[in-house]
Formats: C-alpha cells, sequence, structure tokens
C-alpha cells in the first residue's frame, strides 16, 4: 500500500494508472476509521480494481465553535486498518498545501443545503463541496463510496457529481450500527458512559417513526410526535430536529407520500449525533 502527502506525487501516480483500464474506487474520510469506513472500503475493494482512502480532517467543514480542534487524530492506526482492508492508496494531504494562504475558491449546491445539516451548520456543506471536488479532482475516481449515515451528505455530493458532469458514479452504503441501534461515528467516541446509553434512542425513535409508516400512518404530525416522545424519555437529550421528508429534494411533508427519509438530531451534552432511516408508504393518498 502506498501514502502520499504530496498532490504533485498524486498526480504522477494517478498518470501511471491511466494506460491500465482498471476502475478506480475512492472513500474519503476525514480518518479515525472506523466500522462504517471499513464497510464502504470493503465495497470499493469488491467492485474496483484500485482503492484509493482518502485521510484528510478538512477545517472549511467545521463551524468556528465547532470540534475541529479536539477531532480524533489517529494516522498511524488508520493507516494500519486500510493496509489490513486491501487499500492500495491512501492520500493524506498536508493541510498547508491542499489550502495554501491564498486558497479563494469555494464551491457551493444550493437548494438541498438550505435546511437540516445546512441549517444547524451554516458553512458545512460548503466546506464539504469544496474539499470533495478538490479531492475528486486530483483522485479522478470511477466510483465513490459514501455513507447513508449522513444522508444529506450524500444528496449534496450526489448533486455536485450532475451538475458538473463529471464521470463518476456514489455509492451511497448502509448505515453501520451498534448493539443498540446507534449509529456509528467518530464522535461516538465523546459520549461520557451515562449519555452513550440514551444516545441509542435516536435511532429507536427513527425506527419507531418507519414502522408507523409501515403501518399505513401517514400523518406527519403524529409519526413526529411518537418519535419526539420516545426520545423525550432520555433527560439529558435536546432535540434539534426531526423530519420527515421527500428521499430526493429533503422538503418536509404534511403527509408521507412514496420514499421518505425521517432525519433526526439531538444533542447529548456537548455532542451532537445525526441519524436517518428511509421509509415507503404503503398506500397511495387520494
Ligand atoms: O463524511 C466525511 O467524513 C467528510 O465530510 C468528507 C466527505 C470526507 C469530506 O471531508
Amino acid at each position: 500500500m502506498r501514502v502520499i502527502h504530496s498532490v504533485r506525487s498524486l498526480h504522477i501516480w494517478r498518470r501511471t494508472q491511466e494506460s491500465l483500464d482498471i476502475q478506480v474506487g475512492f472513500v474519503p474520510t476525514m480518518g479515525a476509521l472506523h466500522a462504517g469506513h471499513l464497510s464502504l472500503i470493503h465495497r470499493a475493494r469488491k467492485q474496483c480494481g484500485i482503492v484509493v482512502v482518502s485521510i484528510f480532517v478538512n477545517p472549511l467543514q467545521f463551524g468556528p465553535a465547532e470540534d475541529l480542534g479536539r477531532y480524533p487524530r489517529s494516522f498511524i492506526a488508520d493507516r494500519r486498518l486500510c493496509r489490513e482492508a486491501g487499500v492500495d492508496l491512501v492520500f493524506a494531504p498536508r493541510p498547508d498545501e491542499f489550502y495554501p494562504s491564498d486558497f479563494q475558491t469555494t464551491v457551493m449546491v444550493n437548494r438541498l443545503t438550505r435546511r437540516w445539516e445546512g441549517e444547524a451548520r451554516p458553512t458545512h456543506f460548503q466546506g464539504v463541496t469544496t474539499v470533495v471536488t478538490k479531492l475528486f479532482t486530483v483522485v479522478r475516481p470511477h466510483v465513490v463510496y459514501f455513507g447513508q449515515k449522513d444522508y444529506q451528505q450524500s444528496l449534496v455530493v450526489n448533486q455536485l457529481i450532475r451538475d458538473f458532469n463529471w464521470d463518476m458514479r456514489m455509492i451511497r452504503c448502509p448505515t453501520i450500527r451498534e448493539s443498540d441501534g446507534l449509529a456509528v461515528s467518530s464522535r461516538n467516541r465523546y459520549l461520557p458512559a451515562n449519555q452513550r446509553t440514551q444516545a441509542g434512542l435516536l435511532s429507536r425513535a427513527l425506527g419507531l417513526g418507519v414502522d408507523a409508516i409501515k403501518n399505513g400512518e401517514c400523518r406527519v404530525r403524529t409519526i413526529q410526535s411518537k418519535m419526539q416522545k420516545m426520545l423525550g424519555k432520555a433527560s439529558d437529550v435536546h432535540v434539534e430536529y426531526l423530519a420527515v421528508c421527500d428521499a430526493n429534494t429533503l422538503e418536509p411533508l404534511t403527509q408521507v407520500q412514496g420514499t421518505v427519509v425521517l432525519l433526526g438530531a439531538i444533542r447529548l451534552g456537548n455532542v451532537r449525533l445525526i441519524d436517518n432511516r428511509l421509509a415507503h408508504c404503503p398506500r397511495k393518498i387520494r
């Protein structure tokens, strides 16, 4: 497995791959790799001849009051996990080379970033789409792998790929969960033990919403109040949003129709957790 830190070396490496007619699969990450990332890497390994993983804690996607400084960094362990998972190349750009002092370009997807995470974290998606554009430009992958855990991010990046007519496809892989349903995330390690037990309630609440839809409940208010009631059981949970939206546009609905996504964000002390579930309305609304 090769590890490359400079953009120039990556360009040289990429040119040498060009003549070989091999699919390049790409898993962008911010490191602190966990089972969720590994599931993306394994999927890429199965489907592509070359697997590239990037490890880069992207400062542009953190707001001024967010956790950039304390975001977990574990490059040595990450490199070992990549090697064990059969990754061909780790690209870990140096922050000052990737964003030199005169860096001044940003990339923005508009409508899809207005609500939910975009509202809670106003500069977040612009940071994600800017770094992803840079990473895609240098890695030039054929297939990119994103987790359903960050559902809105996956839609935003898919839109970016379409809007720029990039010749690549995205594969959205299922969320990996702990035994109590908590979606695996790098930020779970911040949860103190007493709050960790309450964290699983978010996925249970979303699961309750999905069950209600499966049982024919189409009124979003009723579904939301069931989910809210479940989260109300936990004294430390502060709900930021619990929404039932169109699965493609992320516009909130009042009646469930077709495929919908249930989105949730909660705060547990200093830790912010997000999760989502897809559901399909079994009956037609007249
Ligand atoms: O999902 C993440 O880890 C990040 O948002 C990404 C896509 C690697 C961009 O920094």
